[in-house]
This record gives C-alpha cells, structure tokens and sequence, in this order.
C-alpha cells in the first residue's frame, strides 16, 4: 500500500476537503497531517476549534487511516519522517503566503521519487468564504472571553490596540495588511482608560465611572468579535473591584489589568511630575486574591500591573513585587514604562525569565516607541499593546479639518484630507 500525505487545519470542514481526501485515498493509505493551533496561527487566525476538536472530526471521515500532528507550516519535517509516496494539496496554495511552502513540498518529495497530486481547488465554497460569513454572525462572551488564552497558547507574541467607541473597534476588528507570511491583524482591542476618558472629555483619573466604561465596552462588542483587555486602573476599593470582575466576564471581556497604585490615580506617563502613591505590596496581593475569588470562570484574567519604573523604583522593586502578585495568583504582569528607550523593560525581562512560575507579559510601549514587537518577542513580551494611538491619529486629524474651515469660511479646502461622502455613506454596511 502506497503512503499518502494530506496537510490540512480542518477547522471548518466543507466539501473541498472531502474532495482532497477522496482523491488521496486513490493513492493508497492517507495520512492527515493536522495543523496544530500555533502553526496555523503562524499564518492565519487561530481555529474556532480546538487541536482535539478537529482531531476528532477528522478522524471520523471515510478514508482517513492516521492522524498526525503537523507543528510547523512547513511540511518537511513530517515528511521526512514519514517518506510518504504522494502527498495530495489543492491546487490553490501555487500563488500567496504558501508558496514556498509548496515548493519545499516539492524539492523534499523528489528525495525519494515521492510526487505532489494537486486537486482542482472545489468551485462554491472556501473556508475565507466561510470564516467571513462567521464574523457576520458574530460571537457570543464565553467564546470571547477564552480567546485570548487560546491566542496566547499559540502565539509568542498578540498585539493589542486601544479602543475609545465603536469605530475604533471596528478598526481594530477589520485592519490589516497582506505580507508574504500572510495576512497581519490585531489580535484585539485595550480598552484604555487615558482614551476612553478623553474621548468623553474627562480626565484619566478614574473619573469616568466603571458604568460608562463598561457602556463604552457594549458599544464595541456590539460590533466586533476580538477579545478586549480592560484597563481598570487601580481597580477601584476592593470591595468595588469584585463586581467589576463580574461585569466584564458576563460581557466576555478577556482580562483586566489592575495597576498598584492606590488614591487618586493619574496618568503613569507623568511619573513624579504628580503624585502617585504606589499600594502596598501587602494590600495589592489583597486585591488580586479578591478578584480571582469573585471570578465565575476560569478563563478570565487578572493582570497585575507594575508601576515601579514609574515611580523610579527600579527594576529590583519591580520584580520583587511581580514575584509577590503571581503568588498572590495573577494570571500574567504587565511591567510599565515612561522612558524613550527599553533598557529597563528589558532589564526587568531578563530577571522575569529566569521565574518558573512564568505567566504572560504586557508591555506598552508608548515613550519608548522604537522598540519593534520582534526585539520584545524576544525579550519574553507576550502581549504588547499600542495604548492610545487610534485616539492620537484622530483628534490632530479633526482639528485640522475645523482650522481649515474657520480659516477660509468655507469645506472645501480641507476635502482632500477627508474621507470622500461617498466613502462614509458605506462604511457602515445596511446604511444604505
Ligand atoms: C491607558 O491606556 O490608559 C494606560 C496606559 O493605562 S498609559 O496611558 O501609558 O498609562
Ligand atoms: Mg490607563
């Protein structure tokens, strides 16, 4: 018998892949290499569906005798292994992100005579046909709320950026740009405090209250299926705190990261231009231990935030205290910043590796904004997020635009800078 080998992420099965599948069976016996999530999302999104899942699923069509995990895009080390006679691809991966991958298939196969079958790509359906009709659905919380420690399972590092209304969730949700590695997106949305409050022309010092935050959040679930990082600032009185983690899990917000600062609280880029007061480690513990205790699920995270760089602590401060809040329970820290350049953060990353209790690790680089997200992938950084930059680009944006018209009495000048009429008429689909 013939071995053949079939590389597929069999998310969304449709009748292409029963297509490939029948068509591998002519060969001899097939073998499916299964993507597992970190390949996949090396690439594309992450799988609605767990490795498991789709394992079972699998497993069951008529045809298929083995299932093998696939961890990389790149087939060649499954294929080495295994020297199957065939493997059998649509015929769809000649052109676009796997290319390459394809060709590797290819030179690899002629090392032992083995020969790639491509089948004509099935007419009608597609899983990009698929996923865009899933997104149309939407989500629901639970399956919201899991998707950023799914995404962290797969990926060394997500990429967050801030969210203030609808609008700039929709940003977040539909961005994105084709590379030779494939399509790049944002991962999901922060909710930041410094542009939520802006944005109602409020000042960052928890003045707007937890009820218009989370008005601020419905408004952007409304409209988008990423998971969302809220910023929930000091987290409020204990007592307060336990309730806000309640709220966002039943909204299918993913974390909160709760800073350890106590009193009024002011924005962290000011550093000691204002007074700060940093909590205890004592009583901070406290809080985190709280709102894990009030949470429903076990998915939800609570990511304790670091302001010893800030407060020019320093990085010993800084990491005596994460070492405190991860016993204490928190799912992940996030080490903050206001200097232009990354030494400390980078510092404070060398002394957080070497813990085993390692959770996830938030960095925002905001002042220190040369920093690139390989150099803080490599650093150890799991999640980095852009904190206030859709808000930023927009408000220099707008004023422009109403200078312009107080300038010559009349729109027409600024008209080149803006979003044609015809434009805004169909950004929001059913407006019409
Ligand atoms: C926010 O976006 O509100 C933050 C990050 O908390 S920072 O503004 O840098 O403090
Ligand atoms: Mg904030």
């Amino acid at each position: 018998m013939k071995k053949v080998y079939v590389g597929m992420s069999a998310d969304l099965v449709h009748p292409g892949h029963l297509n490939i599948i029948k068509t591998a069976m002519q060969y001899g016996e097939v073998t499916i290499g299964l993507l597992t999530d970190e390949a996949i999302a090396s690439y594309k999104r992450i799988p609605y569906m767990s490795f498991e899942q789709r394992k079972e699923v699998v497993e069951n069509i008529k045809g298929v005798t083995h299932v093998v995990a696939q961890t990389t895009l790149d087939y060649v080390p499954n294929l080495r292994e295994l020297q199957p006679d065939f493997v059998v691809h649509g015929d769809d991966w000649k052109e676009g992100v796997q290319r390459e991958t394809r060709q590797r298939v290819i030179d690899t196969l002629s090392e032992w005579g083995g020969q790639l079958i491509e089948v004509p790509y099935t007419k009608g359906i597609s899983s990009t046909q698929l996923n865009k009709a899933l997104k149309e659905i939407g989500t629901t919380p639970d399956l919201r709320l899991k998707s950023l420690r799914r995404m962290l399972q797969a990926k060394p590092i997500v990429r967050f950026l801030d969210i203030h209304n609808a609008l700039s969730g929709l940003i977040v949700e539909h961005a994105y740009i084709a590379t030779s590695h494939g399509r790049l997106e944002f991962d999901g949305m922060w909710g930041s405090s410094l542009t939520d409050s802006t944005a109602k022309g409020k000042p960052d010092i928890e003045a707007v209250d937890v009820s218009s935050r989370m008005n601020t959040l419905n408004e952007v679930l409304e409209v988008t299926t990423k998971p969302i990082i809220y910023d929930a600032d000091t987290g409020g009185l204990t007592e307060h705190f336990k309730f806000t983690v309640r709220t966002l899990e039943r909204l299918g917000v993913s974390a909160a990261i709760i800073e350890d600062k106590t009193g009024l609280k002011k924005n962290s880029l000011f550093g000691n231009d204002v007074e700060q007061t940093q909590d205890t480690i004592e009583n901070f513990c406290h809080k985190i231990q709280e709102g894990k205790k009030a949470q429903a699920t076990d998915d939800f995270m609570i990511i304790a935030r670091i302001e010893s760089l800030i407060l020019d602590k320093g990085v010993h401060d800084a990491f005596e205290r994460a070492k405190a809040y991860l016993s204490a329970g928190a799912d992940g820290i996030m080490i903050h910043s206001r200097q232009k350049d990354p030494a400390e953060i980078f510092e404070f990353c060398n002394l957080y590796s070497t813990l085993s209790d390692r959770k996830p690790l938030v960095a925002v680089p905001s002042s220190y904004n040369q920093v690139t997200e390989d150099e803080l992938r490599e650093h150890g950084i799991n999640i980095v997020i852009y904190a206030n930059h859709l808000l930023r680009s927009a408000y220099p944006a707008m004023m422009q635009t109403a200078k312009s018209i107080l300038t010559h009495g009349c729109s027409a000048e600024c008209d080149g800078h803006m979003m044609p009429l015809k434009e805004i008429l169909e950004l929001i689909p059913g407006t019409k």
